[in-house]
């Protein structure tokens, strides 16, 4: 295993976290980016098994995923997850993706190594080129996929598990756990499950190990939570370290927790947060534990305000979504910034979008899942999964749900006829907006969905006079140029981007 992946990160609380933004918009090049330059870069680890399967399909660009299979410390594994899916020159245009099955509760033993293979990958290379530390993002709520992906990215040395849309109350102890390679369990939400179910997830890296690895480093734990109540929660009731909070409010990219409360909706349809909504901050400071406030705070002073009140720092996501270095397609990158600078951007927080129920903040844009008329043509096809909730079925047993899914095969899964409304494939939309949109006979392809805070329409303030594009490195020196305290590290070369 190369020295990049097996030596301890350094440490220290960044000012800026760069938020974990799935599925793939927070790849390893903009975390690595990030990381460079002193502050923390964070990859999405949402869907990382399909995503890793399809740049393999589309023949490896640049040789990148080669280069971390090399280094994953069990090589017939590594071997096996290319035998599979690398296709010399990539696949032929219309040819449709090869489909990874959608995680369940009991893996197949070929879909968990793929999963420890690509989060492995996706920290590895995002490590590399730098000796300052990498998170990586999960969603508490896409619970079967936890237990081999986080055992990949700790493989790789990952410094810090950043977790949200859910309460992962249970993470810290699977962390302890896999740094001696040991057994970790978790339980998974079943909707109807009853007492005697088995709705325990396990998984044993020693199964899976080909060789004596040393201990791991366990990474520090943040949880991301949205009220005071969930802040004191987590640390109360986790069983085991948390290390720090990430305060998530409202107007942040990706899903927003939903108002307290009787649901109100504005005139436009968005969800009517209130004061019970607020966050105290001076109940915070008195947890004694460091904490980044994240929504909103991709500015100067926004972060000034936030280490006055006692904040380690911010975590920002929108500004860097459109940076160089961020997975996100370049065609929407360029539409969306072209409209920030015109002053015509908008952002639509969704309350039925999502299949999670939660409100899916949509920037606005022609041509992708935003616009009615697109979404009216697509199919409801269900073949990527990621948000799809267990349930107990009518003889006991598991199945899988999304309200996404065609109307008919939920409603017959035991689903509300009410909970398909509005609903949209939050998944296809992701990987089409980092550029593995599938094929569908041959034709149609599968569009974006594209997710935004409510800070895109300010983006256009990173552009240097005469530019219209930016890099990571506008976003920090901007960010830090009104802190004392941490400047921003030289760039080093960009060694690795091909
Ligand atoms: C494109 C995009 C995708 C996101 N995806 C995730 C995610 O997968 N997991 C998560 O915890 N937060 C996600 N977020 C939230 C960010 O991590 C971050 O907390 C948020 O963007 C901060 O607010 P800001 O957008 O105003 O800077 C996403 C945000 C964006 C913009």
């Amino acid at each position: 295993m190369s020295e990049s992946a097996t030596s301890e990160p350094s440490t220290g609380n960044p000012v800026i976290i760069q938020g974990g933004m799935g599925a793939g918009v927070s790849s390893w090049r903009l975390a690595q980016a990030v990381s460079r330059l002193g502050q923390l870069g964070v990859v999405s680890g949402t869907a990382l098994d399909p995503i890793l399967a399809r740049r393999l399909q589309d023949g490896d660009p640049g040789g990148h995923m080669r280069r971390g299979l090399d280094a994953f410390p069990f090589p017939a594994m590594a071997e096996r997850v290319w035998q599979q899916y690398y296709i010399a020159g990539g696949k032929a245009e219309r040819t449709p993706y090869l489909s990874v099955p959608p995680l369940e509760k009991d893996i197949p033993r070929e879909l968990a190594e793929l999963c420890i293979v690509a989060n492995f990958v996706e920290v590895f290379l995002a490590r590399q080129g730098h000796a300052n530390a990498v998170g990586i993002n999960y969603l508490e709520k896409l619970q079967t996929a936890h237990l081999p992906c986080i055992y990949g990215a700790m493989l790789a040395g990952v410094g810090y598990v950043i977790m949200g849309a859910g309460i992962p109350l249970k993470i810290p102890g699977v962390l302890d756990s896999y740094v001696n390679h040991g057994p970790a369990e978790y339980p998974i939400h079943v909707h109807g499950s009853q007492e005697g179910d088995d709705v325990t997830m396990r998984f044993d890296p020693r199964e899976y190990m080909e060789r004596e690895l040393g201990p791991l480093t366990r990474p520090k734990f943040l949880p991301i939570v949205s009220s005071n109540t969930l802040a004191t929660t987590m640390l109360k009731k986790a069983n085991g370290r948390v290390d720090g909070l990430v305060i998530e409010t409202r107007t942040a990219g990706g899903h927003n927790a939903p108002p307290r409360g009787r649901p109100l909706f504005s005139e436009i349809g968005e969800p009517v947060y209130g004061e019970r909504d607020a966050i105290d901050i001076a109940k915070l400071r008195e947890l004694g534990m460091p904490f980044w406030l994240a929504g909103g705070y991709g500015n100067p002073e926004m972060l000034r305000e936030a280490l006055a009140q006692g904040a380690a720092g911010v975590q920002v996501g929108t500004a860097f979504e459109f940076a160089n270095e961020s997975g996100l397609r370049a065609d929407y990158k360029r539409e969306l910034l072209a409209k920030a600078i015109a002053g015509e951007a908008r952002v639509f927080t969704d309350p039925l979008a999502s299949p999670t129920g939660f409100p899916f903040k949509v920037a606005q844009l022609e041509g992708t899942c935003s616009d009615a008329e697109v979404v009216a043509e697509r199919p409801r096809i269900c073949d990527l999964s990621f948000l799809r909730e267990p349930y107990r079925t009518a003889e006991g047993g598991l199945g899988y749900r999304c309200a996404a899914e065609p109307v008919t095969l939920f409603v017959a899964k035991g689903g509300k006829l009410e909970d398909t409304v509005g609903r949209k494939c939050i998944c296809n939309g992701l990987l089409a907006n980092i550029g593995y949109q599938q094929v569908r006979n041959g034709k149609r392809e599968e569009v974006g969905l594209i997710t935004a805070g409510d800070d895109l329409v300010t983006i256009a303030r990173f552009l240097q006079l005469g530019r219209t594009e930016y890099s990571a490195v506008d976003v920090i020196s901007q960010l830090l140029s009104g802190c004392e305290a941490p400047q921003v590290l030289e760039p080093c070369d960009d060694f690795c981007f091909a």
